[in-house]
């Protein structure tokens, strides 16, 4: 059986989607249609940690919590942080939207790419110190069981935000593992 990794996957679609919108906000200024995509990927991207986030605090930090009492506070405290960003950067985009000056797409562009940066950090702190605890804690078939349990709980609307980025992200070998790619596989 192979070793299961309750982050790599998805964080894969999460860095992809994070580097779209980095290219889109940072050359679309002054393009209308182009502006239009960027705020379009932008939601996209937030939609998405939104519905990483909860799945997260369901079913890692509560399996985590289950074995070592406080060992996810960290993981806890980076998701409500990120929530209260995302919240601000909704409201940033959505002022774009209504009118889109040089200046409000680069400062969009800014703190999108701040938020990214800690982001990419807080993934790597899952990937490096979250999983090993959770290999620590569970044998591989409980895990298996987690995993399932968590992909159980996103919504078809929610698997096709991720679906399209999942598949773009992976090599040929990780799509052949079977729950790669959510329910579908
Ligand atoms: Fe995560």
């Amino acid at each position: 059986m192979k070793r299961v990794d309750l982050f790599a996957v998805i964080h894969k679609a999460l860095r992809l989607q994070s580097a779209r919108v980095v290219g889109a906000l940072a050359n679309c200024a002054g393009d209308l249609e182009a502006t239009g995509r960027a705020l379009r990927e932008s939601r996209e991207l937030l939609e998405m940690q939104i519905v990483h986030a909860r799945v997260e605090e369901t079913f890692v930090v509560a399996a985590i919590e289950a074995r070592r009492p406080g060992a996810a506070s960290r993981l806890t405290e980076a998701h409500e942080e990120h929530a209260v960003m995302i919240e601000r950067l909704r409201t940033q985009i959505d002022e774009v939207e209504r009118h889109a000056t040089p200046a409000r797409v680069h400062a969009l562009y800014l703190e999108m790419t701040r938020f990214i940066a800690d982001d990419f950090l807080h993934m790597f702190e899952e990937e490096t110190l979250a999983q090993p605890l959770l290999e620590e804690c569970y044998s591989q078939p409980e895990l298996a069981a987690i995993a399932a349990r968590a992909r159980e709980s996103v919504t078809p609307a929610e698997e096709r935000l991720f679906a399209p980025l999942v598949l773009a992200s992976l090599s040929t070998a990780e799509r052949e593992v079977p729950g790669s790619i959510g329910k579908t596989r």
